[in-house]
């Protein structure tokens, strides 16, 4: 009887869903996909421009870098413009290039205050490459992050992490912060005009982690901070490996990059090759080297189609999942020790599950053919990506898990080497 109620209301959202047309406009892998905030699934319009940019180059060889319409050599100008919509951002506030990791240390070259206030706050759950690379920056620069680097754990008893705290680590000797939009592991979103603005006050500018977000959730970024780096990967589906982004408000234009390189000059003068760097006047000034054109291929297919999408649909879309998911886990599988650990009412675009058994009831999942993440040492993420999920496909995830957990079968993977976690 409740199993019916169930499969009504998920026919009943998918049927009424105002972009019911979207998930068919991507590839899908079989079985049920719930990994889309690790890597985003691959869209037709991606497919396409990537065969278009290999025509290209095939065609045109080297000269298409200037005789493509538009110009490769301009690309990144292009799709920065495409997704600044999508993020809140003003023209010549977003760029593109490398990896988030590899923007991470070029933000922190950048916009480290320096020896007066040296020290670097980070929370306590944050993805390791961000702690690793602020480690690294300080080391570095001749000091000692276990020292400098100011860690803010969750709240004792709790996997959160509160605006207080943050405040509170944040002292007259912390010079930067680095925090994110959303939580990798939780889920859990935070208040990021909130604690930007209180840590202004404090004369601290925080670099946001926004890969869990950007493409996500309606960011007004020009409104609301001044510095950020994202994925393009995840919920922007540009594919594995696609360029990452950084955002520098205009205020803090024109910037000096603190690792400079060829591509960051003012495009206008870039094959006069000068001596000295003489950067773009705007964010494309953090630009290193050449930018991978294959990558922005997929990359700006994937963006045109999210942007006519729209952002606040998408994100209404994420959030309906989210909460449907959400219910069914807790009137379906908390009686098995499932436990919810993302908070309801601050949820990015994934829900966080944890259980004694994780990693065995993740590797049952995966045999089952559904495509989870597990996270150490207890959780499961599910992420319903707006762009490609769909209703019945939380349904089917939650029936499955039933299954799997009523029947004790994560048994079978107690023992079981993951592979890939
Ligand atoms: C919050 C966060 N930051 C950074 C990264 C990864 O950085 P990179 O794109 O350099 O691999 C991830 C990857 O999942 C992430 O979740």
């Amino acid at each position: 009887m409740q199993d019916r109620n169930w499969t009504h209301d998920a026919e009943t959202m998918d049927r009424t869903d105002p972009l019911r047309w979207l998930p068919e406009e991507f590839f899908h892998p079989p079985g049920l996909y719930f990994d889309g905030n690790s890597l985003g699934l691959e869209s037709r319009r991606a497919r396409r421009r990537v065969e278009e940019a290999l025509d290209q180059w095939a065609q045109l060889g080297v000269l298409g870098w200037n005789e493509t319409s538009p110009p490769w050599f301009t690309w990144v100008e292009e799709i920065a413009d495409t997704l600044s919509p999508i993020l809140g951002a003003q023209p010549g506030e977003i760029t593109l290039g490398s990896s988030t990791t590899v923007m991470l240390h070029q933000m922190l070259a950048t916009f480290w205050p320096g020896r007066e206030r040296p020290k670097i706050l980070i929370d306590g759950l944050a993805f390791p490459t961000d702690r690793y690379a602020v480690s690294s920056f300080l080391e570095s620069r001749g000091h000692h992050s276990d020292a400098d680097l100011v860690v803010v754990p969750p709240q004792s008893g709790t996997r959160l992490i509160t605006s207080q705290d943050v405040l509170a680590a944040a002292d007259e000797h912390v010079g930067l912060a680095v925090l994110p939009s959303v939580v990798f592991t939780t889920g859990q979103m935070l208040p990021m005009a909130e604690i930007t603005a209180a840590l202004k006050e404090r004369g601290v500018p925080v670099i946001w982690d926004l890969c869990h977000s950007a493409g996500l959730i309606p960011h007004r970024l020009h409104d609301e901070i001044d510095l950020a780096i994202f994925c393009t990967y995840k919920y922007l589906n540009g594919g594995p490996g696609s360029p990452a982004g950084a955002f520098v408000h205009r205020r803090r234009h024109p910037l000096a990059p603190g690792l400079a390189g060829w591509w960051g000059s003012a495009n206008e003068r870039q094959f006069h090759m000068p001596f000295g760097f003489e950067g773009a006047s705007d964010a494309h000034a953090l630009q290193m080297g050449t930018p991978s054109i294959l990558s922005l291929a997929a990359l700006a297919g994937s963006v045109e189609l999210l942007a006519e999408a729209g952002i606040d649909a998408l994100f209404t879309r994420s959030q309906s999942l989210t909460a449907f998911l959400d219910t069914l886990v807790r009137e379906r599988l908390t009686r098995y020790g499932v436990d919810v650990v993302t908070p309801p009412q601050d949820r990015g675009g994934h829900i966080a599950l944890a259980h004694e058994e994780g990693r065995a009831l993740s590797l049952a999942l995966r045999a089952a053919k559904v495509v989870p993440d597990f996270r150490f040492p207890d959780m499961i993420r599910l992420a319903p990506a707006p762009s490609t999920s769909r209703f019945r496909d939380c349904l089917g995830v939650v029936d499955i898990l039933e299954h799997i957990l009523r029947h004790e079968q994560w048994r079978a993977f107690k023992e079981v080497e993951p592979t890939v976690l």
